[in-house]
């Protein structure tokens, strides 16, 4: 099994935001994360990434514990995370956003200026080379590579985003919202940059509320409710279950 969350929990003050959690993620798939606003999700992904302790609970990655690491080295493990809320830097510009990716790779570029100067210098080529391809994954146009990335549209900074967490070379991708603000071009660029991938034979968590394309896209999906997991099953099952509809609309 890629990703196993076992029994993890984490509460913030009084307010239990993630209990018992327990799911797998297996290999070339994708997963959905779902279920209404303020289920813990989130909170979730900050634990697998890293940038959050669990309380309680295991995560392990292709059956190695991961719990204690930092998130600079579940990365070099092989896991990478997009932000609900993009985070580019918006007085870089597109392509040096990648860039950034790119070298967000487990401390290669420090190490590799004083052993090795020339090899430094010839990958700082291959990081854009790679940043571009990146780009070019996304849809992202050449002609916006060098403008700077505040100026660019939510949907447009979210594939930028997307762009940013390809460039790390991760196999568990853990898509937060990936698609919310995207119009529909951007939302069918999405979906082929995603079949792409799993094509490639990388794995997707992903979190979306667009349950029509989790039903699309996920295998599998995990419902989680108040920080509770209450089922896992084929998204088409689960959108049929009338007991989670309720739980996710409303009665
Ligand atoms: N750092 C924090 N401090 C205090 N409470 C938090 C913190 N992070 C999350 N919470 C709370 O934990 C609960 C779960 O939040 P989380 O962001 O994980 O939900 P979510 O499922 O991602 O929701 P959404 O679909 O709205 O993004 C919420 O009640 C939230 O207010
Ligand atoms: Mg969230």
């Amino acid at each position: 099994m890629l990703l196993e969350v076992e029994n993890v929990s984490k509460s913030f003050g009084g307010l239990q935001a993630v209990k018992n959690a327990t799911f797998e993620v297996p290999e070339a798939q994708v997963t959905g994360l779902v279920g209404p606003n303020g289920a813990g999700k989130t909170t979730l992904f900050n634990m697998i990434s890293g940038t959050i302790r669990a309380d309680a609970g295991a995560i392990r990655y292709r059956d190695m514990e991961i719990t204690g690491l930092t998130p600079q080295a579940r990365i070099g493990r092989g896991i990478a995370r997009s932000f609900q809320d993009v985070r580019l830097l918006p007085r870089l510009t597109v392509l040096e956003n990648v860039v950034v990716g790119v070298q967000g790779q487990p401390g290669e570029r420090l190490r590799n200026v004083f052993t090795r100067p020339r090899h430094a210098v010839r990958s700082e080529k291959e990081n854009l080379r790679r940043a571009a391809e990146c780009l070019d994954y996304v849809g992202m146009p050449v002609s916006v590579h060098h403008e700077l990335a505040g100026g660019l549209s939510y949907g447009e900074q979210k594939l930028v985003s997307i762009a940013r967490l390809l460039a790390t070379g991760a196999d568990l991708l853990l898509l937060d919202e990936p698609t919310s603000g995207l119009d529909e071009g951007s939302l069918d660029e999405f979906r082929t940059v995603l079949r792409r991938l799993i094509a490639e034979g990388r794995t997707v968590l992903l979190v979306e509320h667009n349950m029509l394309l989790v039903r699309e896209l996920c295998d599998r999906a995990v419902f989680l409710s108040t920080g509770e997991v209450l089922a896992i099953d084929t998204p088409g099952r689960l959108m049929e279950n009338e007991e989670l509809r309720n739980v996710y609309f409303g009665a």
